[in-house]
């Protein structure tokens, strides 16, 4: 059975312009606070296959997307080679134990014996699929590798990058070393999540926007680019979603193999069109607080539409939906995206 998010991705014509939204899967959600109860805690959420599966379709339930995304978490990957993640309470995500030179960039496990021990994600995406409406979208995805290497050189979240921009501005062949091994990690990941069952792959690239531009080309998007040929190599049949946040000033040099173009909240949509719509399909881009405000919400998709106008687009936010959001105004979201891209 075709799959409108599908089709959406590979540039078809759709009856509409589907729709989900980051982080759909959580805490705005009462019926995910109550899983994330049982099981205790994030991360043990993530590491049970049933629970995890249950939260990827609870927005398919409650609010009505066209896609779901795999619950898990983008730091499951270094967890997995080698660097213990813990989640503190109000603060995210720790590892107690950054890199901080080559003995440990040397230490972590890497490759095929890494992929392997991330066999939860790929259990989780098999019962997914498995009760997953044929009609509906299963989303898969990683962090892309400089995302990833920002918690794994700071050990938690960052406003300066202080500790990556010395790396890159004093030793760039051990930045190049760390990003080639989380690299190919990310490939081999990506793969069986695909022989797992999904039917899309987005990369996250969170925090894109601390690079200047050559740095950004250099230790950031390459990789990205690099992962698209591997997978597109093996299954080109399957779309890529790229989202790198907040590079809006440096559109005219975006390049490579894949499908769909995530639009960041600050990124005017008309610009991303000028720039990028014939080339790739674009998604996004509503600021995520308009949720806050049902008639600003349809206002916002009403403005994305008059851009788009139900070509090559898919609704989405330009970043997370926050925790406050009432459950009601996300199903506003989804079905006005719904109703006005309507053909
Ligand atoms: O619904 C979905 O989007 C799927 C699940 C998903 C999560 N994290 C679950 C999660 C996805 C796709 C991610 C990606 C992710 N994780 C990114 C990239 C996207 C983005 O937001 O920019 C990043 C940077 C992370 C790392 C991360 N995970 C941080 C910084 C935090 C703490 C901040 C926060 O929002 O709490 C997390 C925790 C996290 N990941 C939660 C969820 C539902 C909240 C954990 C909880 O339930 O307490």
């Amino acid at each position: 059975m075709s799959k409108i998010f599908v089709d959406a991705c590979l540039g078809k014509e759709t009856p509409y312009s589907p729709v989900w939204m980051m982080r759909q899967a959580g805490r705005y959600l009462p019926e995910y606070m109550k899983v994330r109860a049982e099981a205790g805690n994030f991360l043990n959420l993530c590491h049970d296959p049933k629970k995890a599966c249950e939260v990827t379709l609870q927005p398919i339930d409650i609010v009505g997307v066209d896609a779901a995304i795999l619950f898990s978490d983008i730091l499951v990957i270094p967890n997995e080679m080698g660097m213990k993640l813990e989640f503190v309470t109000g603060e995210g995500p720790l590892f107690r134990n950054p890199i901080k030179n080559e003995a440990d960039v040397d230490a972590l496990i890497c490759g095929e014996e890494a992929a392997v021990k991330l066999d939860y994600v790929y259990d989780t995406i098999k019962l997914i699929r498995a009760q997953l409406d044929d009609d509906k979208a299963l989303i898969g995805f990683t962090g892309a590798p400089w995302t990833l290497v920002t918690y794994m050189i700071e050990g938690k979240g960052t406003k300066t990058y202080n500790l990556c921009k010395k790396l890159i501005y004093t030793q760039p062949e051990l930045m190049h070393k760390l990003l080639a091994k989380v690299t190919e990690v990310v490939k081999l990941y990506m793969v069986k999540q695909i022989e797992a069952g999904i039917d899309v792959v987005q990369i996250f690239d969170s925090w894109a926007a601390a690079l200047e531009e050559e740095e950004y080309f250099e230790f950031s998007w390459k990789y990205m680019v690099e992962i698209c040929d591997y997978l597109k190599e093996k299954y080109p049949e399957t779309p890529i979603i790229m989202f790198p946040k907040g590079i809006g000033q440096y559109l005219d040099r975006i390049y490579g193999n894949f499908d769909v173009f995530g639009v960041d909240w600050s990124t005017p949509m008309s610009l991303a069109k000028e720039k990028l719509g014939d080339k790739y399909v674009l998604q996004g881009n509503m600021e995520p607080c308009r949720l806050y405000s049902q008639e600003k919400t349809t206002k916002s998709i009403e403005d994305i539409h008059s851009v788009m106008q139900g070509k090559r687009h898919i609704f989405n936010l330009g970043h997370g939906i926050l925790p406050d959001v009432p459950v009601e105004n996300a199903k506003h979201f989804v079905s006005e995206c719904q109703r006005i891209s309507k053909n």
